[in-house]
């Protein structure tokens, strides 16, 4: 061989050598910075609220979004006042934005939601018939949106926040008048509406998965009860009902026993259980002059960490559907908006880094 090729055989073989011995280091040194995710942490799907708005035009949104989740809830964008805007015309426009982004990240869509006595156009809010042309109407929204979104949508929401807070009786008119308490749909429709909402939905889409969500369930007493048997009885008819979502928006100084406990109780009705729109409050008080001291960013995330670690406790992995935050930076969170006062609900702050509260999280996950 001569020398001139022995040499370049040589040089090469010390290269890949070299190659073989950096692709070593850089694996391993790869390996032992890998930094938690709340997804890879969790044994169940970690979702989120996103706005197509935070998908489409903010970098670091999706940045903290795809690093850290797998699930995602339409924010507003499935809602009947976006969705059927007048009678008879959708407009998929903004959720199609979501289920496009969910696809091309291999995300789980979970729709939000189909039926809900608030975020409806004013069209149906004065809409006059009699008990069939509201029939009418219901059964259409309900069919024409789940077809649209059928295999893209992989579970919904297809009642909201059906139950009162001070009876557990089913909204029905307004305490108050005026007061946007009660449900249009239970005063035209009779109680059994719910019933046949996820009857339409499944006829729509059978392979969805169909939630009854509310909030409030960490409290006990009449609503949790209340809850408990609509979903039961739905379930003993042969309602096509899979799951109940636990809404969980709570504040700082919520009663860890009551959370606790509702999630048993949910849990043995044997239905998935989605924590569906987690987010903690500090200050539920709305003082003005609050700051967001060191201490309560410590027991936010202390309850953060309590949350994803009794839910963990308390429900068989069979029927864990997840844990979702509504959204999860405080720049993002509907709370300060809603509520008019300062807040800092979420795991990400307004910069989008984490908090403690998102490594409080963390620690739940895997604790
Ligand atoms: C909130 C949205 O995030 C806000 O943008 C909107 O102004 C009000 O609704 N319970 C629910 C969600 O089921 O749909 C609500 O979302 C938060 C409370």
């Amino acid at each position: 061989m001569p020398a001139r090729l022995k040499n370049y055989i040589c040089f090469a073989l010390f290269c890949g050598l070299l190659l073989a011995e950096g692709c070593k280091k850089n694996s391993s040194s790869s390996t032992q910075s890998v930094v938690a995710t709340l997804k890879a942490s969790a044994p169940f799907p970690m979702g989120s609220a996103v706005t197509s708005n935070g998908i489409l035009s903010n970098y670091y949104y999706q940045g903290v979004l795809l690093t850290e989740y797998n699930s995602m809830t339409a924010d507003y964008e499935m809602k009947f006042d976006i969705t059927e805007p007048q009678q008879d015309v959708f407009n998929y426009a903004p959720g199609d934005a979501l289920v496009n982004f969910a696809a091309q990240h291999h995300f789980r869509m979970h729709g939000h939601n189909f039926i809900w006595h608030q975020a409806l156009p004013p069209w149906v809010l004065t809409f006059q018939g009699d008990t069939s042309a509201w029939e009418s109407l219901f059964k259409t929204h309900i069919e024409t949106e789940a077809i649209h979104y059928k295999g893209k949508v992989a579970s919904w929401d297809v009642v909201n926040e059906a139950i009162r807070d001070d009876n557990g009786q089913l909204r029905n008119r307004d305490a108050t008048p005026g007061d946007g308490s009660g449900s249009i749909w239970r005063q035209h429709l009779g109680p059994d509406y719910i019933a046949r909402a996820f009857v339409y939905a499944h006829e729509a889409d059978p392979n969805a998965l169909l939630f009854y969500n509310d909030y409030g369930q960490e409290w006990g007493g009449v609503k949790l009860d209340s809850m408990i048997s609509l979903v039961t009885g739905l379930k003993k008819r042969g309602i096509p009902i899979s799951g109940i979502g636990m809404q969980m928006h709570i504040d700082i100084n919520a009663d860890t026993t009551g959370i606790a406990s509702a999630l048993k109780r949910l849990a043995a009705t044997g239905l998935l259980v989605h924590v569906s729109e987690l987010d903690i409050s500090v200050n539920p008080g709305a003082d003005p002059n609050i700051v967001f001291t060191s201490a309560l960013q410590v027991k936010q995330a202390a309850l953060y960490q309590f949350i994803a670690e009794t839910y963990r406790a308390s429900v068989p992995a069979a029927q864990r559907y997840g844990i979702t935050t509504w959204e999860f930076s405080d720049a993002d969170s509907w709370i300060p908006v809603f509520f008019n006062r300062k807040d800092w609900p979420l795991p990400f702050d307004a910069a989008y880094k984490k908090k403690p509260a998102y490594y409080g999280l963390l620690r739940g996950l895997t604790n």
